[in-house]
């Protein structure tokens, strides 16, 4: 099992990508700390999960809270004695509008969750996978983060830039204490966040004529990357982007 014995928190835990990331690194043997502000949801997430004979906790969090992150980490220290890996997957996006249109409440909204929800995270991890001797941090950003401008939002695509670039300066000050961190780019991926942005067949048709392999990538497409990124096969990978998006970028 690859990853036995590791502790994990996963945020965004209680659906989508951060569910199946949670299902599969718990079928792996790692205890699974859930982390999101669907309580019931996560807690529903983390009781199959312990059905089937794995290890679960869930945790509530509003990433935006640094004080709950205090709380999340504690806890995970207290129920699992270390943290070896965290996976910031927690993110929104904004309605889309022009720039002209976009409000600053909104922008700052978008900002907060998708980038200061990552720095609190980390903030917070580093000291912790520091005193067991490292881990690996994994971001969850966007292939909007690179290209597709022209049909990007604004605050949605600076949101995920951000997380780009702190991923690498993660990555820069924390080699020394044997800590990873690297970014993941989804394209579209079939989740309810997709398919609030694309809700008919239609525009979701429209969608996938920007997409070279012609369909929204599975969860399952997404959770390889995380499990790379986040395991032992990585151990020479920092800093790095792993675009998982059908080719999107390629058009
Ligand atoms: N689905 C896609 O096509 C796609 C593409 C590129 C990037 N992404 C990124 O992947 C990540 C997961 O996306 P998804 O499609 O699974 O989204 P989703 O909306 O289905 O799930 C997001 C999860 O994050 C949680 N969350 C939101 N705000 C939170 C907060 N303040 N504190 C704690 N938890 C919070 C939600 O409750 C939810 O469980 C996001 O960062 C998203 O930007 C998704």
């Amino acid at each position: 099992m690859k990853l036995l014995g590791k502790t994990a928190l996963i945020t965004g835990g209680a659906r989508s990508i951060g569910e199946a990331t949670a299902r599969e690194f718990a079928l792996l043997g790692a205890h699974v700390v859930l982390a999101d502000v669907l309580e019931t949801e996560g807690q529903k997430v983390v009781d199959e999960i312990c059905a089937t004979g794995a290890s679960a906790t869930f945790v509530a969090l509003d990433v935006l809270s640094e004080d709950a992150w205090i709380e999340a980490i504690t806890r995970t220290i207290s129920t699992y004695g270390k943290l070896d890996i965290l996976i910031n997957n927690a993110g929104i996006v904004s309605a889309p509008a022009s720039i002209e249109e976009r409000t600053g409440e909104e922008w700052d909204r978008v900002m907060a969750i998708n980038v200061k929800g990552v720095f609190l995270g980390v903030k917070h991890a580093i000291p912790v996978m520091r005193l067991s001797g490292g881990g690996a941090i994994v971001n969850i950003s966007s292939m909007r983060a690179l290209g597709q401008f022209r049909t990007t939002d604004a605050a949605y695509a600076a949101s995920k830039g951000a997380v780009t670039v702190l991923s690498k300066v993660i990555a820069g000050q924390c080699a020394k204490d044997s800590i990873r961190c690297n970014s993941i780019h989804p394209g579209p991926i079939d989740t309810a966040m997709l398919r609030a942005a694309f809700p008919d067949a239609q525009s979701m048709q429209q969608r996938m004529q920007r997409v070279p392999l012609g369909r929204p990538g599975a969860l399952s497409d997404i959770v390889a990357g995380i499990l790379y990124f986040a395991s032992d096969d990585a151990a020479y990978t920092t800093g790095a982007e792993l675009v998982i998006d059908g080719g999107a970028l390629v058009y």
